[in-house]
């Protein structure tokens, strides 16, 4: 723990304390990402959350994943420093909506993203991540129609990649959509011959002018075997600070989002990506961290109806993605 500041120390302590275990997303703050015990995607998080024996969660992401971790491991106690850490995507699709739409088409086949409330996760057959999504996809009955909630962009690229055709519901990652082929085009100008990766949440304009569209630890992956030395980076800005700590030997270069996003690009440069943050991620402090593991809360509560639903198509997720 050298180099750490006092108040992550006192993380440390705390957590040893409270017997918990620290899962985090690529896009929490540097702070946040140097305490966890765990950082990942929101794949490798839902397996973690499964699998571990702590007495207790502290989730740093958002509120859905932290849901997640809740209705795959009820019987621990999960906290979330914020719970106003939501996620546009998740908002897009609010359970009556998908309920009322079910309610006119009964024969549809309901795959959604695991960006969506416990009460959308429950109303539907499977839940998917972008780590896996094509190879959910591909494994429902092919005689069902498939509608695939709440994110469109992310459905699209999954039908191009498995030819399945899908009703797609029209929600959007307001962080994502931000990236633009010129802004794209403008910093590989400047980094020729870097590699552009990219989050299917993009839409389908940015995928194609990208080079790899893959999950945030997809990104990892692909950084850690690519020879060359710069990659331009498409997601959410926090993902650079992960890249940096796993393949220090990389220079990785963030694609600039529409300078409409925040009045703060226009005196940055190119890569400092400083409007590239989800400010939901954002919500998640290194004191908000300490707050919530030493007074344990703010906790997720769930209805336990509603939990019990939305673990049958997690469950057949994680048992479809081995
Ligand atoms: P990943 O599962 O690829 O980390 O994506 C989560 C997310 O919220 C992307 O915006
Ligand atoms: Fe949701 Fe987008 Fe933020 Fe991910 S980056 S949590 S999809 S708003």
């Amino acid at each position: 723990s050298e180099g750490l500041s006092d108040i992550q120390q006192e993380i440390l302590e705390l957590k040893k304390e409270k017997n918990a275990v620290i899962l985090a997303h690529n896009y929490q703050i540097n702070e946040i990402q140097e305490v966890a015990d765990y950082l990942g995607d929101s794949l490798g998080l839902a397996f973690q959350a499964a699998e571990t024996e702590a007495d207790q969660i502290l989730f740093c992401g958002v509120h859905f994943m932290a849901e997640t971790a809740k209705i795959v491991n009820p019987t621990r106690k999960v906290i979330l420093p914020d719970m106003d850490a939501g996620c546009s995507l998740s908002d897009s699709c609010p359970p009556e909506k998908l309920a009322a739409y079910k309610e006119e088409n009964p024969d549809v086949y309901v795959v959604a993203y695991i960006n969506c409330s416990a009460g959308v996760k429950a109303l539907c057959d499977v839940i998917c991540t972008s780590g896996n999504a094509a190879k959910i996809v591909s494994q429902v009955p092919e005689d069902r129609e498939i509608l695939f909630v709440p994110d469109q962009n992310l459905g699209q690229w999954v039908t191009q990649k498995t030819g399945r055709q899908m009703r797609l519901w029209p929600g959007s990652c307001y962080v994502h959509v931000l990236f633009t082929v010129k802004s794209i085009e403008r910093v590989k100008e400047k980094f020729p011959g870097a590699p552009v990766m990219a989050h299917p949440e993009c839409t389908d304009a940015v995928r194609s002018v990208a080079d790899h569209v893959c999950s945030t630890e997809g990104m990892v992956q692909f950084a850690r075997e690519f020879p060359g030395e710069n990659i331009i980076v498409a997601t959410e800005s926090s993902m650079l600070h992960r890249l940096r700590r796993d393949v220090p030997e990389k220079r990785f270069i963030a694609a600039p989002a529409q300078q409409v996003a925040c009045g703060d690009y226009r005196t940055g440069t190119a890569d400092r990506g400083a409007c590239n943050y989800c400010r939901y991620m954002k919500m998640n402090t290194i004191e908000g961290v300490r707050d919530a593991l030493k007074y344990g809360q703010p906790e997720i509560i769930m209805d336990e109806e509603i939990r019990k639903k939305a673990y049958i198509p997690l469950k057949r997720m994680l048992d479809w993605s081995r």
